[in-house]
């Protein structure tokens, strides 16, 4: 037995080292093939190369001069041309009519779905798990490849803090530990193991970095942040893309503590080059690079150029500030060629990778299989594990048998369920709440009530309510256009827009029980009419198929699955509001917390509580990170750790019991924190560290077990490094971020 294991294991060192040896060789022959090309270029080819030319998404003929540019070399990459034969001419012109027929790069947003829409970022996020992103991202890929686009801007890595920010819609969340395992699967999604593979696209890891910081959640806003909180929090998820092999990184159109994403040297080289060993290339976002003028960090587009070149910027987006003065720059010695020649490399770097130097054409056999039943299904076991579950008074699931008053303005609105950053998806093949029940012939009476999420109007009432008298149940699908969240759409109040609480408000005094479906791209403060509703189901805005998806939920077909991945705020007043804040030095509490109204007239000045909350918001969120609830009820008891005591080379088991306690399977995702009670910087009194999905039948239980090493205790404290330190350590296991059983270990 020996002797095989010993040729086992010789055989799998040889296979290992001539697999390296292999890709080192290959990674050399694409070099060498790079050096070739630059080598032949002319400086205005070069120039071309760090080019990305955006075409209006409405372009309904390719201009004479975009030809002509692409004749000349004098661009690299196309975004958004929708047409598919517009892609094919203009690669025939690159290839055989372009000096070095250097083939061009096809990009598009393709963020949650090409054709096939699944559930936007916040929403997959919500799914907390890896292969929903993953299969998102591929099917995204598959069918957006067939288009011949085979780079797309996404996954967005944003850190999101504040709900009145509209691209939190598109974003991670605000946990950079959920956020990384994300990123790993929308990565591996789009760019498979082999990105010859013609389904297979290059990732875009965005906006580096801290767009999600923008004060007051006001889009393209200030981020400050200072650098261990850069590096503990929002870095976290790029360094999980960077770790899976994304290709291609887009600078923010914010500053980072008052230098512009897009000319910050110390993060485009000295971080993501020199640190994290970046080796794809880096693109900026729209015109952020000639923004700079606007931020008072250039004075004029070529001063923005020296700066975004200087950097470390690969690829100008859409502005044309390399075009008009790299050239100028390098006479006057203020750009080197080399560094012009170095920006190239990265980005042929990419084409070869993805074949395109072999296979520019897209595979005229690859259809996409646009809104395949596979792909259908798959979007509708997204929007499930999507949808979270925030209140239920014994009134879901629905039975089959009840009489429904479907009502409110999302219920049949197939545009707005799609969400922000659709512009394949076609509403003609959404399906919506209202198509289901009729396509299921659900016993229902529809009644819009409002026509849009903003209506003020309140012709439509009347009619609702005579649906809802006739009815066992009111089935009020409410929430946001999908205008109303994503890039440059922040709101300051973040109720349901319109006349939908009055509404709803108006309908609780039929007497008939409410289930409140909420279709928006980010947390909705419903505290206004939380107590006039049973069930709250959160659903994003949940795609293509929201419909069938919402249906299964409500007469338990299926369990809305979702965890909240952002903090649901009571109030606007309280954000930003985040689960792994810091404890203060005067932490609030139940004790210490006096409601406004229930101050005494003429109190003394320093007569209450004098801790950190809001004399009329209080301290909690309406609803916590990771909060959800499902159609059965779990326990969890015996919270175990394998030590009390470890040393940093020594790994940490726990152990818990989980109970389904309920009459029915179901799901619960239990998740482990990390406390660090005592560091040389503050630290956030949780932190997400682990997380798993575990499926029981009524009265199961099981014992979840979780393993902790040295790198979930890590941080990066004001030696800018990371650190691990000595103390004392809580464990919380629980069901969401603030509740859960704990036990203390210390690091010896
Ligand atoms: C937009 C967005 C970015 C997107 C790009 C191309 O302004 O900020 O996320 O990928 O432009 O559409």
């Amino acid at each position: 037995m020996k002797i095989y294991k010993i040729n086992y294991l010789l055989i799998l060192g040889v296979l290992l080292f001539s697999y390296n040896a292999t890709s080192a060789q290959q990674e050399q022959d694409i070099e060498d093939r790079i050096t070739k090309i630059i080598t032949k270029m002319t400086l205005e080819q070069k120039i071309g190369q760090l080019s990305l030319r955006g075409t209006s998404s409405r372009t309904k003929v390719l201009p004479e001069e975009l030809k002509q540019d692409v004749r000349d070399g004098k661009v690299g990459a196309f975004l958004n041309v929708m047409k598919v034969d517009y892609v094919d001419e203009l690669q025939k012109i690159a290839i055989e009519e372009s000096p070095l027929g250097v083939p061009l790069i096809f990009s598009r947003d393709i963020i949650h779905g090409f054709k096939t829409i699944f559930p936007i970022p916040i929403g997959i996020a919500a799914s907390w798990d890896k292969e929903t992103a993953k299969t998102s991202a591929r099917i995204s890929a598959i069918e957006g490849s067939s288009y011949g686009i085979r780079w797309t801007f996404a996954p967005m890595l944003d850190i999101a803090r504040d709900s009145r920010w509209g691209r939190i819609a598109e974003s991670p969340g605000e946990d950079p530990y959920l956020a990384s395992v994300l990123a790993k699967g929308y990565v591996e999604g789009f760019q498979t193991d082999n990105l010859t593979n013609p389904t297979s696209m290059a990732a875009c890891a965005k906006h580096f970095i801290g767009y999600g910081a923008a004060i007051g959640g006001r889009d393209y806003n200030t981020a400050i942040i200072h650098e261990p909180l850069l590096r503990n929090v929002y870095l976290k998820p790029f360094e999980a893309a960077l770790s899976s092999g994304v290709q291609t990184i887009m600078t923010s159109f914010n500053e980072v503590n008052g230098v512009p994403a897009s000319g910050n040297k110390w993060l485009l080289t000295d971080v993501l080059r020199d640190e994290m060993n970046f080796d794809g290339f880096v693109v900026s976002d729209w015109n952020s690079v000639t923004e700079m003028i606007n931020h008072g960090y250039a004075k004029d587009e070529k001063q923005a150029a020296d700066l975004a070149v200087n950097a470390g910027l690969d690829m100008e987006m859409t502005s044309k500030s390399y075009e008009f003065y790299v050239k100028e720059l390098i006479k006057e010695g203020k750009v080197k060629e080399d560094q012009i020649d170095f920006l190239v490399r990265n980005i042929l770097r990419v084409k070869f990778k993805l074949g395109l130097f072999e296979k520019p054409y897209r595979s005229k056999t690859h259809t996409g299989d646009l809104y395949s039943e596979e792909h259908l299904t798959k979007a509708k076991t997204a929007a499930i594990k999507s949808t979270v579950l925030l209140k239920n008074e014994s009134v879901l699931p629905l039975k089959m048998s009840a009489k429904i008053a479907l009502i409110g303005p999302l219920a049949n609105a197939p545009r707005e369920q799609l969400g922000t950053w659709t512009f394949d998806g076609e509403k003609e093949h959404s399906v919506t709440p209202l198509k289901t029940f009729k396509d299921k012939r659900v016993s229902f009476k529809f009644s819009k009530g409002l026509s849009y999420s903003r209506d003020k109007s309140t012709g439509g009432f009347e009619a609702a309510i005579e649906a809802a008298k006739v009815s066992d149940v009111i089935v009020f699908i409410a929430g946001e256009e999908a205008i109303l969240s994503g890039e440059a759409h922040s709101r300051a109040n973040i109720n349901l827009p319109g006349k939908q609480e009055e509404l709803i408000k108006i309908l609780a005094k039929t007497g008939k029980p409410i289930i409140l479906v909420i279709m928006a791209g980010r947390p909705i403060t419903i505290t206004n009419i939380i107590d006039d509703v049973d069930a709250v189901l959160m659903a994003w805005h949940p795609g293509t198929m929201a419909g069938p998806a919402i249906y299964d939920i409500l007469f338990g077909k299926k369990e809305p699955l979702g965890r909240l991945p952002v903090t649901w705020p009571k109030t606007a007043g309280q954000l930003p509001l985040f689960y792994n804040h810091k404890n203060t030095g005067r932490p609030s509490d139940a004790e210490s917390f006096v409601q406004i109204d229930d101050i005494p007239v003429g109190a003394w000045q320093s007569s209450l509580g004098n801790t950190t909350h809001y004399l009329d918001a209080g301290f909690t969120p309406h609803f916590p990170f990771g909060y959800g609830l499902g159609y059965t009820t779990f326990k969890l008891e015996h919270l175990r750790l394998s030590k009390t005591e470890i040393t940093e080379s020594e790994e940490l088991e726990v152990f818990v019991s989980l109970t389904n306690t309920g009459e029915s399977a179901g799901e619960e995702v239990v998740q482990l924190y990390l406390q660090d009670k005592v560091g040389s910087l503050t630290r956030p009194v949780r932190q997400l560290r682990r997380f798993k999905r575990v499926r029981l039948n009524s009265g199961e239980t099981r014992i979840v077990k979780f393993i902790i090493n040295r790198k979930d205790l890590e941080f990066v404290n004001n030696s800018l490094k990371p650190v691990i330190e000595k103390g004392e350590f809580n464990v919380y296991v629980g069901q969401n971020s603030v509740s859960g059983l704990v036990k203390g270990f210390v690091l010896k």
